[in-house]
């Protein structure tokens, strides 16, 4: 078949790999029919998830058609057009059994942190990816999810991550009627966090990025007010702080993770010389403009080891911070259900359809931010049959 491939930092090409084959009897295995980019596919292709080995094939977010399942299979059977959460979960651990299936404890058993998660190098279990035309599915009672009749699957696979990510950032922020949300980053888990912290009851809602087309974007798709943070203001703290009254935001939300632009020191010891795990600029400054007692929500992903994090001003503001992959599994009957009705609209923030023998252009165009890309979609060869 046909896969993605990695080849090391910023090389990425499609391949020949064998068919991922049965392993468990609770495997299923999928032919693939949409499969996205994400950001966080963007910290693995830029080489900075560790234990992310030449050969891997990416790809958390994606649709297929069951072909093939093992014998302890019952909740789906070939022929179902299902699509997969990011989370590789075993659906009963003490954690899945809570609802984390993004902290499942059998799925990875190189963390104690994180689940498992498909594509994700092997510091998240060395699970084959969904950038390619199959893809064994393990546990295939517990994730995989039939698309609900008359979904578009377009729509479906944006509810494998950036909808219960984008969702979950609202969620933890504990948004009450009436508060001031700022979200930093405004790719697409920030525009879909700022989209639905609205569903949650905020009274104001700004998002915060340095690339205009994707403030643009958000203004239009979450009707929020969006800012540059390179153009608009000297200091993003100073900024908010002035718009709220020098009080701050009720919640933050840090919808840009471990490779955050924006400070000279932080990037320079995160992101060139790697004393610490990532620049945490967006964090740094989520922390610093929450209002005091407010809550930080942090959805970006972040290297297991030390970060630069004011830590001191959290303790002296009584802030609260809350953080996790998302539980996709746990929040999708709700998101169904909103998609259904069209309160959200995932698959306005598709905006590049590319050929998966095309995937190297597809990450270069995404990392880049060329042709106004918020969201690429990779279409599989086998997709019309
Ligand atoms: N927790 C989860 O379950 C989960 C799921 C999906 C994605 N993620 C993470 O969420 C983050 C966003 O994902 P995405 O797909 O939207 O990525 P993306 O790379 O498309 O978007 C990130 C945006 O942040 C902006 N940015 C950079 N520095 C900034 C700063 N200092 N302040 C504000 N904005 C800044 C960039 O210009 C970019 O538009 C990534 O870290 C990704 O790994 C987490
Ligand atoms: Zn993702
Ligand atoms: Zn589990």
């Amino acid at each position: 078949m046909l896969a993605m491939n990695y080849r090391g930092p910023k090389r990425v090409r499609v391949s020949e790999k064998p068919l991922p084959e049965i392993k468990h009897p609770e495997d299923a295995i999928v032919r693939v029919t949409r499969s996205c980019i994400c950001g966080s596919d963007l910290h693995l292709y830029n080489g900075n998830v560790p234990d992310t080995r030449v050969g891997m094939t990416f790809g958390h977010e994606f649709t297929g058609v069951v072909v093939e399942v093992g014998a302890d299979v019952t909740k789906v059977k070939v022929g179902d057009h299902v699509l997969v959460p990011f989370n590789v979960a075993c659906g009963r651990c003490v954690f899945c059994k809570q609802g984390m299936f993004g902290n499942c404890h059998e799925s990875n058993p190189e963390a104690t942190a994180v689940g498992g998660i498909f594509g994700y190098s092997h510091t998240a279990g060395g699970h084959e990816g969904g950038q390619a035309e199959y893809a064994r599915v393990p546990y295939a009672n517990v994730g995989p999810t039939v698309i609900p009749e008359g979904m578009d699957p377009d729509d479906a696979v944006l509810l494998t991550d950036v909808v219960p990510t984008g969702y979950q950032a609202a969620e933890m922020g504990g948004i009450q009627t009436g508060d001031t949300v700022v979200v930093f980053g405004a790719g697409p888990v920030g525009i879909m966090a700022a989209r639905c912290s609205w569903l949650f009851g905020a009274g104001r809602v700004i998002i915060i990025d340095k690339e205009d087309y994707r403030l643009e974007f958000a203004k239009n798709y979450a009707h929020c007010e969006a800012y540059n943070f390179e153009k608009d203001m000297d200091d993003p703290v100073v900024f908010l702080k002035k718009t709220t009254d020098w009080l701050g935001a009720d919640v933050c939300i840090d919808a840009v993770g471990a490779e955050a632009a924006g400070n000279a020191m932080q990037t320079i010891t995160g992101r060139k010389l790697l004393l610490q795990a990532g620049s945490a600029t967006a964090l740094h400054w989520a922390i610093n403009s929450v209002k005091k007692g407010g809550v930080v929500s942090i959805v970006g992903v972040y290297g297991p080891t030390d970060n630069l994090v004011p830590i001191g001003n959290v303790v002296n503001k009584g802030i609260t911070i809350r953080a996790n992959q998302a539980s996709v599994k746990r929040l999708l009957p709700r998101l169904i259900e909103h998609v259904q009705n069209g309160v959200i609209n995932p698959k306005g923030l598709i905006t590049h359809r590319i050929p998966l023998q095309d995937v190297a252009d597809g990450y270069r165009l995404f990392s880049e931010k060329l042709d106004n890309c918020i969201k690429p979609l990779l279409i599989l060869p086998s997709a019309g049959r």
